[in-house]
C-alpha cells in the first residue's frame, strides 16, 4: 500500500440506525504512481471494524475538505493532479453511492478548514495563489450557493476550525512572510455567524500547523500536527476549554501525526468495547 495523504474525515450519523461511517481518500505523494492511481474512498463501518470501498470522487483530490451537511457528504477544493489546486466541490448520497459536481468553491483552494453551523458549511483560510488567504465563505446547501462572509483577521492554512455553540473558532495553522518562510500563526479567534464578526481571543499561543480538530461537548480535541520551530511531528492529544481558556494534555497518539483527519463518533457501550478491542489488536499488529 502505498502512504496513504488522507485529509477528510467525518462521521455520518444517519447512514443507518447503528452504523457511524467516515470517508477518507488516499493520494499518493509520488506524483507517477499519483497519476496511475484511483482515488479511493472508504467508509469505516462500525458494526464490522472494517473499512470498506464506496464509489470514488469524481476529480482525484488532497488536501481537501470534507464535512457532513444532513443527508449528505460534501467535498471543497484540495489539491488535484501533479500539484494543481482545484475549486470544485463534490457531493455524496450515501443512498444512491455516488458523488456529484456541485456549486464551484469561489477560488482553487487547499489546506483550507471548515465546520458546519446550522446547517451551513463555512470555509475558512487555506493556500490561494501562493500564500495563505483569509478568506471565509459559507455554502448554503438547498440553494447550492457560495456566500462571502468577513474576512478573518489573520490569514491561515492547514490550521483547525470548530463550532462550539454559537461560535466558529479558527486556530493555528502557517502561513508564509515576506521572505517566503513558513512561519505559525499563533492567534485563535472566533466568527459569531449571527454578526458577521471575528473576535480575537486572548489565549495560550498555539504554535501549531497540520494538526486534527474536533468539538468534544464544550471542549476542543486537538491531535498530532507540526511544530515549524522544531521541524518535528507531534504525538500530543490537548483538550482545549475556550470559556476557561485553559489547555489540558489529554494523553498521546500511538504515533506522530501531521496532515491526517479526525471526527468524533457516537458509540453504545458495546460498539465501544470492540472498537477499543480492535484498536488494541491493530496496535499490536504493527
Ligand atoms: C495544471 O494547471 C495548469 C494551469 O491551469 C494547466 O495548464 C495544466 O494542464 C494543469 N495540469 C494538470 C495535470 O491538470
Ligand atoms: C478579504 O480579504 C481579501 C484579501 O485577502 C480582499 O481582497 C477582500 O476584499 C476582503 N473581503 C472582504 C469581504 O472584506
Ligand atoms: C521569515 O521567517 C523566518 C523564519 O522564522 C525568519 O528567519 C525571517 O527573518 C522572517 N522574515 C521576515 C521578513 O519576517
Amino acid at each position: 500500500m502505498v502512504a496513504i495523504c488522507s485529509l477528510g474525515m467525518l462521521s455520518f450519523f444517519s447512514w443507518s440506525q447503528v452504523a457511524t461511517g467516515c470517508i477518507t481518500t488516499q493520494l499518493s505523494h509520488d506524483l507517477k504512481v499519483q497519476a496511475a492511481e484511483k482515488l479511493n474512498v472508504f467508509r469505516f463501518d462500525a458494526r464490522s471494524g472494517m473499512w470498506l470501498q464506496v464509489a470514488g470522487m469524481l476529480e482525484r483530490r488532497t488536501r481537501f475538505h470534507a464535512e457532513v451537511i444532513s443527508d449528505r457528504i460534501v467535498v471543497v477544493g484540495g489539491g488535484s493532479l501533479l500539484g494543481n489546486l482545484t475549486q470544485t466541490v463534490e457531493e455524496y448520497q450515501p443512498k444512491d453511492n455516488k458523488w456529484e459536481f456541485t456549486a464551484p468553491f469561489p477560488m482553487a483552494v487547499a489546506d483550507h478548514a471548515g465546520t458546519i453551523h446550522k446547517g451551513i458549511l463555512y470555509i475558512s483560510g487555506g493556500f490561494f495563489s501562493g500564500k495563505a488567504t483569509n478568506n471565509l465563505h459559507s455554502y448554503l446547501p438547498r440553494l447550492r450557493r457560495w456566500v462571502i462572509n468577513h474576512n478573518m483577521t489573520f490569514a491561515r492554512c492547514d490550521h483547525g476550525m470548530v463550532t462550539i455553540g454559537d461560535k466558529i473558532f479558527c486556530l493555528g495553522g502557517r502561513k508564509l512572510n515576506d521572505s517566503e518562510e513558513w512561519i505559525h500563526v499563533s492567534e485563535t479567534e472566533y466568527y459569531c455567524p449571527t454578526s458577521d464578526q471575528w473576535t480575537i481571543l486572548k489565549s495560550f499561543p498555539l504554535d501549531c500547523s497540520q494538526f486534527s480538530i474536533c468539538a468534544k461537548q464544550s471542549k476542543i480535541l486537538i491531535t498530532g500536527g507540526g511544530s515549524l520551530r522544531q521541524m518535528k511531528k507531534e504525538d500530543s492529544v490537548y483538550l482545549y476549554d475556550p470559556e476557561a481558556r485553559t489547555w489540558m494534555r489529554a494523553g498521546s497518539l500511538p504515533h506522530p501525526l501531521v496532515d491526517h483527519a479526525s471526527c468524533s463518533l457516537k458509540l453504545s457501550h458495546l460498539m465501544f468495547f470492540k472498537i477499543a478491542d480492535q484498536g488494541a489488536a491493530a496496535i499490536t499488529e504493527q
